[in-house]
C-alpha cells in the first residue's frame, strides 16, 4: 500500500495543543508550529480501521487487555528490539510521564535525590520537583557535533547526593543520541555501584536511524534487568499521543509491586479502550506504515541538512541518530537565548521549542519537529532563512 505523508491536513480547531494553544501561550496567532512531539499525519490506516470497528460497535465500557494484546507487544519488542518480555512483566499506564511520576513515588521518598541528564525532555525535571524530590542534574556535553555523557560527573553527582533513582532518556530527546550498548552498560555499572534504580524512558525507540541501533536498557546487564523499568508506547511511533496509553516492562516482582501500588493510589485502573485497540493494531499491522514513515522522515532530514548547509551556514544541525526532533544550534549568530527566541517566534513566526526549556545546556539551540509534510517543513526553513539567511 502507498502511504501519504505529504498532504497537508488542517489541524487548527481540532483540540491539538500544537496548533490551538499559540495565543494562550503568548505566541502570534499565525505562528507555524513545529514544537511538541506529535506528527502532522493521520495514524496508519490499519490502526484507523481497528478503531472504526470499535466505534461501529459503539460500546466503550470498562476494558481489559486480551491475550492477543500481550502477544502483539511481545512480538514487537522481540522483532524490533530483540527484547524478550512476558505478560507478567507488563504494566499499563496512561502515558510515559504518568509512569515517571508514579516511579518517583514508588521508589523514592520526599527529599530523596533523583538524577537526570540535561538537556532533557522537560517533564523529567517537573515530575521530580513537583513530587518534592531533590533534583540532581548531570550535564551532557557536546564535542565535534555529537553529545556525550560525562560519566565521571554522573557518578560523582550520584555518590555526593545519595541518588536513589535515575531517569534515563533513550534514545535521547532533544540531543538525538541513540546510546550505545557500551554507554548503557557503563550507566548500569555506575547505578549498580550506588544502588540506583533506573527508569528508562524508551518512547522514541522505534525512531532510530541506521546504522544506529536501539538497545533496551534491561538487556545490558543482570543488574539492569532487575533494577529498572523500561517504559515505551506506540504513541510516538504511530502518532497516538491523545489516546493516553503506555507500556512499562518490569522484570523484578518486588519493583513491580511497588510501582503497581503507586499507580493504584492514583485511582487509575482499567486502560483506555481506544488506546488498547490502537496499540494492538499498531504492533500487529503497523510495520509497513512505519517503514514508509521512516523514509519520509529520512527525506525531510536530508532536506534540512542541505538547506542549513546552503542557506543557514552559521546554524549547525546536530546529526540525529534517532527521534524526529532535530537539535539546531544558532549560537554563532551571537544572540542571547531570549533574543533568539524572540526572532524565531515574532519575526520568523515559527513555534519551535527553545533549547533552554531542556536545561541551561540548551542555550543557543532550538528543537524542531520534522514529522510534517514536506511543504510545511520547507515553509518553516524559509522563515528561518528570511531572518538569518544573509547573516
Ligand atoms: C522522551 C519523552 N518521554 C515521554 C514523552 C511523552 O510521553 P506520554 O505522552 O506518554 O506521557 C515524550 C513526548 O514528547 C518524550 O519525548
Amino acid at each position: 500500500m502507498a502511504y501519504d505523508f505529504n498532504t497537508v491536513i488542517d489541524r487548527k480547531n481540532t483540540n491539538a495543543i500544537k496548533f490551538d494553544l499559540a495565543t494562550v501561550r503568548g505566541k502570534p496567532a499565525d505562528v507555524l508550529p513545529l514544537w511538541v512531539a506529535d506528527m502532522d499525519f493521520p495514524t496508519a490506516p490499519e490502526i484507523l480501521s481497528a478503531l472504526h470497528k470499535k466505534v461501529s460497535h459503539g460500546i466503550f465500557g470498562y476494558s481489559v487487555p486480551d491475550a492477543g494484546f500481550y502477544a502483539a507487544v511481545k512480538k514487537w519488542q522481540k522483532e524490533e528490539h530483540d527484547f524478550d518480555i512476558d505478560r507478567p512483566h507488563i504494566v499499563l499506564t496512561p502515558g510515559v510521564v504518568f509512569a515517571i511520576s508514579s516511579a518517583i513515588r514508588a521508589f523514592t521518598s520526599e527529599g530523596d535525590s533523583v538524577i537526570i541528564q540535561t538537556p532533557v525532555y522537560y517533564p523529567f525535571k517537573n515530575m521530580v520537583v513537583l513530587n518534592k524530590r531533590n533534583l540532581v542534574t548531570s550535564s551532557l556535553f557536546e564535542k565535534d557535533g555529537k553529545w556525550h555523557i560525562d560519566f565521571d560527573d554522573f557518578e560523582k553527582k550520584i555518590s555526593e547526593n545519595n541518588v536513589k533513582l535515575f531517569i534515563l532518556c533513550s534514545p535521547h530527546n532533544p540531543v538525538g543520541r541513540v546510546w550505545t550498548k557500551e554507554e548503557l552498560s557503563k550507566i548500569s555499572e555506575i547505578c549498580e555501584r550506588h544502588n540506583v534504580i533506573v527508569f528508562a524512558d524508551e518512547i522514541h525507540n522505534d525512531f532510530v536511524i541506521p546504522p544506529y541501533k536501539h538497545t533496551v536498557f534491561q538487556t545490558v546487564s543482570e543488574y539492569a534487568a532487575y533494577n529498572s523499568i523500561v517504559s515505551t508506547s506506540a504513541s510516538k511511533t504511530f502518532n497516538l499521543a491523545g489516546l493516553q496509553f503506555s507500556i512499562n516492562f518490569i522484570k523484578n516482582p518486588e519493583l513491580k509491586k511497588r510501582f503497581r501500588d503507586a499507580i493504584d493510589k492514583t485511582g487509575y485502573d482499567e486502560p483506555s479502550i481506544m488506546g488498547l485497540i490502537a496499540t494492538k493494531a499498531a504492533y500487529e499491522h503497523g510495520k509497513p506504515w512505519l517503514l514508509a514513515l521512516k523514509n519520509h522522515l529520512a527525506e525531510n532530514l536530508a532536506f534540512v541538512r542541505s538547506f542549513v548547509a546552503e542557506k543557514l551556514p552559521k546554524a549547525r544541525l546536530i546529526e540525529p541518530e534517532g527521534t524526529y526532533l532535530l537539535w539546531l544550534d544558532f549560537s554563532a549568530y551571537g544572540h542571547t537565548d531570549s533574543e533568539l527566541d524572540d526572532i524565531i517566534v515574532n519575526k520568523a513566526k515559527l513555534w519551535l521549542d527553545r533549547g533552554t526549556m531542556f536545561g541551561k545546556e540548551g542555550e543557543g539551540y532550538q528543537r524542531i519537529n520534522i514529522a510534517t509534510p514536506h511543504s510545511i517543513l520547507k515553509d518553516a526553513l524559509e522563515r528561518l532563512e528570511s531572518v538569518f539567511g544573509n547573516r
